[in-house]
């Protein structure tokens, strides 16, 4: 029974590892600022984990939280590109100088490997997809650029210090918890709050453009087998489910599901997203063993059934109150 730790791990991503860590018997601890996570969503495993409330840009506080760990599942971040063009900054802080800080501490702690939650959003906009590994880099916005800088951090620290680290490039994940209250929501969420109460998504831009989306059970599935697969350390792998779905055809699929048939309206393209984003994943099949398990229509049904169950709690406890 390994000692494990989730910064983040109240997030969206975070909490389905720390879930999946837990019911294979880790001790698992949580490091998390609840800038952007919730403790509802640790709700299930409240009493089987340890909850740091504390922030990863305090040195001494990822000391203590990476004290005795043997895996550091690093997801902490200000996940989103933009709120980094609004305040780039705060991306910065959180993202840069909060991985240098988990990537000194586990050095110090003796980690045996640190998992960090790169981005596809590393590739910019380059033409030839799908995306591979090898693929040059260009970051267009903030948040790419401090997830990028935390990659070379992790491959640096392997290649300085002999710490090992395994970078995931997760592309557009999605799933149950992933929140479309924030300004700064991703486009499933918003398009299932949007439809499911009868009212038009928003799309930036012509709907045209496309991202490879990955269920967020098999980015658990990748951060399970990156902890502990041989030989990999210092290595980076995209993880996503391989296929492309444009924004139109999301709202398809929902209007299938929803027995709807509305349209989109549509608002100028945001600054910094990239036209489209499709993996190859072939390197963490090979090396990892990652199988993605459900396709966008399968995991857009799991959403439905969440915001179903999450809007009926809600109405009941309005009711109750
Ligand atoms: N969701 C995606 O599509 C996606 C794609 C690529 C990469 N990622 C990466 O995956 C990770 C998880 O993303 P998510 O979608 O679950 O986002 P999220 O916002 O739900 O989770 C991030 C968590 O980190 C916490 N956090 C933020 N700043 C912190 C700080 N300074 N100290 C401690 N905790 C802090 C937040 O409170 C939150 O719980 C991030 O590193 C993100 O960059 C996500």
């Amino acid at each position: 029974m390994a000692v494990c730790l989730v910064t983040g791990g109240a997030g969206f991503i975070g909490s389905h590892l720390v879930e999946a860590l837990v019911e294979r018997g880790h001790q698992v601890r949580v490091l998390d600022n609840f800038s952007t996570g919730q403790r509802d969503n640790l709700d299930s495993v409240r009493h089987r984990i340890d909850l740091i409330d504390g922030d990863i840009t305090d040195l001494e506080t990822v000391r203590q939280a990476t004290r005795g760990v043997e895996v550091v599942y690093h997801q902490a971040a200000l996940a989103s590109v933009p709120r980094s063009v609004a305040n780039p900054l705060a991306t910065h802080r959180a993202c840069v100088d909060g991985t240098l800080n988990v990537l000194l501490c586990a050095r110090d702690a003796g980690v045996r490997r640190v998992v960090y939650a790169a981005s596809s959003s590393a590739y910019g906009n380059s033409a030839r997809l799908p995306k591979r590994e090898s693929d040059p880099t260009g970051p267009l916005s903030p948040y790419a650029v401090a997830k990028l800088a935390g990659e070379h951090y992790c491959a640096a620290f392997s290649e300085v210090y002999r710490l090992e680290t395994v970078r995931l490039r997760y592309f557009n994940v999605f799933g149950p918890r992933q929140s479309p209250e924030s300004a700064y929501a991703a486009v499933i969420p918003l398009f299932i709050q949007a439809m499911c109460s009868g009212k038009r998504p928003v799309i930036h831009g012509d709907g045209k453009q496309s991202r490879d989306f990955t269920f967020v059970a098999d980015v658990v599935q990748a951060n399970l087998l990156a902890a502990e697969a041989p030989g990999v350390s210092g290595r980076v792998y995209n993880i996503a489910c391989g296929r492309r779905t444009s924004l139109l055809q999301l709202i398809d699929y929902l209007n299938a599901m929803l027995n709807t048939r509305i349209t989109p309206t549509h608002t100028a393209p945001r600054v910094g997203d990239v036209q489209h984003s499709e993996a190859d994943i072939e390197c963490a099949r090979q090396e990892l063993g990652y199988r993605p398990t459900t396709d966008v229509p399968t995991g857009l049904r799991h959403c439905l059934e969440w915001w179903r169950q999450r809007s009926s709690t809600r109405s009941r406890s309005v009711k109750v109150a």
